[in-house]
């Protein structure tokens, strides 16, 4: 199954690929997980991200299409893959359209404020990715990944001022999208309010489980 998961900044893009990568065995690929590790690795294209991202700006799509390309020919995609954060233009959506055929965009639908409020407790493991919240997904041990152990950081970008920039960059580049994936009959919407639970049976659901 080839997926792509839509949604504003902290939706819960993030959350659900995660599940549904174990629940349908295939790779959970973030654009947004790749760049912070090039950025924790000091590597050319991390030094190229880092500067938008912390602006939360859009890293330009001549750098992005091709990482993203490269990344879905490895050989762990063969069976399919989700993408989390990818496309985010429609030139981005153009280039992945041209080369491959999605099974279904699922737009995880949150209004700007229900947003705002979630990323203030976000946490994150700068290991392995996983995203937690103080109130909706309390780790096991306070500030350590259940999945790997390490310890929780803040992202800088989820500073408010920056989470802003980064609604106004997702209405004004990336909710084209919802449309893109309309017409072309791809497009799968849920009520991304919901408990996380809910949300990925809604999802399951919606593509036909
Ligand atoms: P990226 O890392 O992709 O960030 P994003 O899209 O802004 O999304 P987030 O990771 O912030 O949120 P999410 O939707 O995954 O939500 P999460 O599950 O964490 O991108 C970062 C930057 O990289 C971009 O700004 C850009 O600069 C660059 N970039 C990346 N891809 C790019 C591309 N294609 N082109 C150009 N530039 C690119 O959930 C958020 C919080 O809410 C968590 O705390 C979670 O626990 C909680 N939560 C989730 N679901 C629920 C729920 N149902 N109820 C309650 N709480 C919930």
């Amino acid at each position: 199954m080839k997926l792509i998961l839509l949604g504003a900044p902290g939706a819960g893009k993030g959350t659900q690929a995660t599940r549904l990568a174990e629940r349908y065995q295939i790779p959970h690929i973030s654009t947004g997980d790749i760049f912070r590790a090039n950025i924790k690795g000091n590597t050319p294209l991390g030094m190229q991200a880092k500067s938008y991202m912390d602006q939360g700006q859009l890293v330009p799509d001549e750098i992005t299409i091709g990482m993203l390309m490269d990344r879905i020919h490895e050989a762990d995609c063969s069976n399919g893959y989700i993408l989390d954060g990818f496309p985010r233009t429609l030139a981005q959506a153009d280039a992945l359209d041209s080369k491959e055929e999605v099974d279904a965009a699922v737009n995880v639908d949150v209004p700007d404020e229900t947003i705002v409020k979630r990323m203030s407790g976000r946490r994150v493991c700068p290991k392995c990715g996983e995203p937690y919240h103080t109130k909706y997904k309390v780790p096991a041990q306070e500030g350590i990944c259940d999945r790997c152990g390490s310890e929780l950081i803040i992202r800088k970008d989820d500073e408010p001022a920056t989470v802003l920039m980064r609604l106004e960059v997702y209405h004004d580049q990336t909710a084209p999208l919802i449309q893109h994936y309309g017409n072309l009959n791809k497009l799968v919407s849920v009520d991304g309010t919901q408990e996380l639970e809910a949300v990925t049976q809604a999802i399951v659901q919606a593509l036909g489980e």
